[in-house]
């Protein structure tokens, strides 16, 4: 199965206009490989400066949460009818920030995959195990947990519209990246969850990596076979070292 390659940037709470717009001038140039795409998720503020900016028939804009609830009296949040009055197709759910500091439930993630859908965007769903649960053997179980509630919520089928992104907590800006054998390894665990549930459907999943991707390790991660891209959250913010990691990928 050829899956086309995905390198996303999470910019997190980071970045400003003057970014936005290097960043954007920049990419505007990068030659793509024929089977990669990039989604560059900035902060809600700054999507439709982006959008305003970026020309390019490969690159799409990505939010980095939602509110599951279509309106109401929510303080703060952003709706997914609010997303689509931007060209936003990618919206990044249950980022494991947002599940610790925020106290997102996978069922609540679950909930918000469900309402991005509805509205015809693509959920970049992030699952991943902390430091503590890895040690104690807990990887799979915890990947399992976090991934059967939306198996429940929308069924298997609808992950054909669904990107995964495979998250370790403990890599996630620690520099520490999980190696290319062992991150496959758990990618691997990953799909053939999701094929005990539909095998074609597991086939065609995009899975990402995130946690510590840069431009000197980005090549052996992406090339195992489970690996279809990646998440970056530093490396994304930084204008040569994303755009050097988008134009010497490889599409499969
Ligand atoms: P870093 O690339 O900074 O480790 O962040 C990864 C991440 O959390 C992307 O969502």
């Amino acid at each position: 199965m050829n899956r086309r390659t995905i390198v996303a940037a999470n910019w997190k709470m980071n970045g400003n206009l003057n970014l936005v717009e290097e960043m954007s001038e920049r990419l505007n140039q990068v030659q793509l490989d024929d089977n990669v795409d990039v989604i560059v998720c900035p902060s809600f503020l700054y999507l439709a400066a982006m959008a305003a900016k970026l020309a390019h028939q490969n690159i799409y804009l990505g939010a980095q949460n939602v509110n599951a609830q279509p309106s109401g009296a929510f303080t703060g949040e952003v709706s997914t009818s609010m997303l689509q009055d931007f060209p936003v197709k990618y919206v990044i759910l249950g980022h494991s920030e947002r599940r610790s500091v925020f106290q997102e439930s996978s069922e609540s993630v679950a909930q918000k995959v469900r309402s991005v859908l509805n509205a015809g965007l693509t959920p970049i769903l992030c699952i991943g195990e902390s430091a503590q649960q890895r040690t104690a053997e807990q990887t799979e179980s915890v990947l399992a947990e976090q991934l059967q509630p939306v198996i429940d919520e929308i069924g298997i089928e609808k992950f054909n519209e669904v990107v995964i992104a495979y998250e370790p907590v403990w890599a996630i800006g620690t520099g520490k990246t999980a190696s290319p054998e062992m991150a496959q390894a758990t990618h691997q665990f990953i799909r053939q969850f999701l094929a005990s549930n539909n095998t074609d459907i597991a086939d065609k999943v995009p899975l990402l990596y995130g946690g510590s991707v840069n431009a000197q390790n980005c090549e052996a991660l992406f090339a195992q076979p489970d690996i279809d891209g990646g998440l970056l959250g530093g490396a994304s913010l930084k204008v040569d070292e994303f755009s050097q990691i988008c134009s010497t990928v490889k599409g499969s």
